[in-house]
C-alpha cells in the first residue's frame, strides 16, 4: 500500500470511529455558502481535527468539519470548510477531502466557487454552470505513484462535468427563476488575483471564469468515478475588465448577497 493511501485509510478509520453514514452525494461549497451545512437535517459531524493527518484550513471564516446529514432525504456529507493549494499544502493534502468522501460512499460530487467572471456577458452575482475545466496552470492533483485503489494511471477527462447532472441544474435554476450561465472555469494557485493582461489571454484560452479552487477536487473526483457537477458564483468582473481594483471583501459581499439564491438552487439540485 502507498504511504498516500495509507493516510487516506487512515483518516477513514478516524471517521468510521465516530459515524457509519453512508453519503450518496458529497458537498464542496465556497464563499458564501459556509453556513449550508447548519441548515441540513444533520446526522453526525467530525471535525477535521479529529481526523489523523487531515490538512486544516488556516483562512479566517473557515470552519472546518464534515457534517452527515439529508438534504431532501438524499444522504450527503458537506465539507464545511475546504482547503485551497495557495495556503501552501502539496496538492495530494487539497485532494484528500474529495478521496475521502468518495470513500466514504459518496459517488456523486457537487462543488461550488466563487468566480471572477472573463465572459463579457457576465455581470456580478450570476450563476455559472461549469461545463469544462482549464486546470494547465496547477499542479495536476495525480501526479506521482498511481493509487490504483482508487483509478487508473490515465484517466479520462472528457465529460468531468456531468451532461445529466448539468440539465438537472439548469431545470432547476430555471425552476427557481434564477439565471444561469455556462462556460468553462480555469483554475489558477492564486491568492494574487490575476494581472489584465493575463485575463486576455485567458479569455483567447477559452476560459469564461477564473478561481483558486474547484479543479483539482474535480480531477481527484473523476479519477475515482465520481459524477460531478460545478456551479460558480461569478462575485466579480475580472481584472481590467472594470475601473475597480479586485478585493476579497468585495468577492465576499456579492457572495454573501446571493448566498440565499445559491443556497436554494444546491437543495433543489441535490433534491433531484
Ligand atoms: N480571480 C481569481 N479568483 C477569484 C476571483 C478572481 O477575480 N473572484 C473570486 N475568486
Amino acid at each position: 500500500m502507498s504511504e498516500a493511501y495509507e493516510k487516506l485509510q487512515n483518516c477513514l478509520k478516524c471517521i468510521r470511529e465516530k459515524t457509519d453514514f453512508r453519503p450518496e452525494m458529497a458537498l464542496i461549497l465556497g464563499s458564501g455558502l459556509g453556513d449550508y451545512a447548519e441548515s441540513i437535517d444533520i446526522r453526525a459531524e467530525v471535525s477535521y481535527h479529529d481526523i489523523e493527518g487531515f490538512p486544516v484550513s488556516t483562512v479566517p471564516g473557515h470552519k472546518g468539519r464534515f457534517v452527515f446529514g439529508y438534504v431532501k432525504q438524499v444522504p450527503v456529507i458537506v465539507m464545511q470548510g475546504r482547503v485551497h493549494y495557495y495556503e501552501g499544502y502539496a496538492m495530494e493534502d487539497v485532494v484528500l477531502p474529495t478521496r475521502l468522501m468518495g470513500m466514504l460512499g459518496a459517488k456523486k460530487l457537487l462543488v461550488t466557487n466563487a468566480a471572477g467572471g472573463i465572459n463579457f456577458d457576465f455581470a456580478p452575482g450570476d450563476f455559472m454552470l461549469i461545463t469544462d475545466h482549464i486546470s494547465t496552470m496547477v499542479p495536476n492533483p495525480l501526479l506521482g505513484a498511481n493509487l490504483g485503489e482508487l483509478g487508473p494511471r490515465f484517466p479520462d477527462m472528457s465529460e468531468v462535468y456531468s451532461r445529466r447532472m448539468g440539465t438537472i441544474v439548469k431545470a432547476e435554476a430555471e425552476k427557481l427563476g434564477i439565471s444561469l450561465k455556462e462556460g468553462v472555469y480555469l483554475q489558477l494557485t492564486g491568492p494574487s488575483y490575476e494581472t489584465p493582461a493575463e485575463i486576455r489571454m485567458f479569455r483567447n484560452l477559452g476560459a469564461d471564469a477564473v478561481g483558486m479552487s474547484t479543479v483539482c477536487e474535480t480531477i481527484a473526483a473523476r479519477h475515482m468515478g465520481m459524477e460531478i457537477c460545478g456551479i460558480s458564483c461569478i462575485t466579480n468582473l475580472a481584472a481590467g475588465m472594470s475601473v475597480k481594483a479586485l478585493n476579497h471583501a468585495e468577492v465576499q459581499e456579492t457572495a454573501d448577497r446571493v448566498a440565499k439564491q445559491f443556497k436554494e438552487l444546491v437543495t433543489a439540485v441535490v433534491g433531484q
